[in-house]
């Protein structure tokens, strides 16, 4: 194999893995700006937690309601009239700019979002914090202690540099110092 056509085989290899997590991005995005002012996943804020909700609607249901959800109630869809009644009839806004593929993403994210909230719940195990791993002498390590300690370890370092060089050095005069044969007739 070419050496290009490796690192093209690795770049794509990062695309691939890339794109999926962007998307999850940009549903996370759509799903604060369009329905985070009056969603959450685990409790019911101006309109119901959406946990579960793709269990509980059909999606031709979902669809439809996210993107007028109006229309459905003032078509007597009992469950739209039910829903509106019982959350002090307030009217979700309607959705017409999104597409269906961004819906599906916003519903992905609630999903992944509310197994996530259940996984970390079901935990039995939970990683303690580390106050509560170290006890009570546990601080962070910050930035005022960066400033001390790289200087620091920085100095040591040159410091033993410089000793090993001056060993270095001693042997290799004490070397040379033998290989002076100095004449006798010179004495
Ligand atoms: C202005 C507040 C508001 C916004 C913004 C909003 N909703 Fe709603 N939503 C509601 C209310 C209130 C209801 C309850 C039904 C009703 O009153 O019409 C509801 C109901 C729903 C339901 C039905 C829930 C169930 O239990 O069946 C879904 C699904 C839903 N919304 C999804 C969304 C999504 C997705 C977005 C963003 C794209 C969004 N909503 C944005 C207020 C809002």
């Amino acid at each position: 194999m070419k050496r290009t056509d490796f690192f093209l085989g690795v770049i794509f290899m990062f695309i691939l893995n890339v794109t999926p997590s962007l998307a999850q991005e940009d549903a996370k995005a759509l799903f604060r700006q369009n329905c985070a002012s009056c969603h959450s996943i685990e409790q019911d804020l101006v309109g119901p937690a959406l946990k579960g909700v793709t269990e509980r609607r059909d999606s031709a249901w979902l669809y439809g309601f996210i993107i007028n959800s109006q229309e459905m109630i003032q078509a007597g869809d009992p469950i739209a009239v039910e829903l509106f009644n019982r959350f002090n009839k307030v009217p979700m806004p309607s959705h017409p700019h999104l597409s269906t593929e961004e819906i599906t993403a916003i519903l992905n994210h609630i999903d992944s979002e509310a197994e996530e909230a259940a996984s970390q719940t079901a935990s039995t195990h939970p990683i303690p914090r580390p106050e509560e791993f170290y006890g009570a002498n546990y601080r962070q390590f910050t930035f005022g202690d960066m400033i001390f300690w790289i200087p620091m370890t920085i100095t040591v370092l040159l410091l033993i540099a410089t000793l090993v060089g001056f060993t270095y050095a001693n042997d290799a005069l004490k070397e040379a110092r033998k290989e002076v044969v100095v004449p006798q007739e010179e004495l």
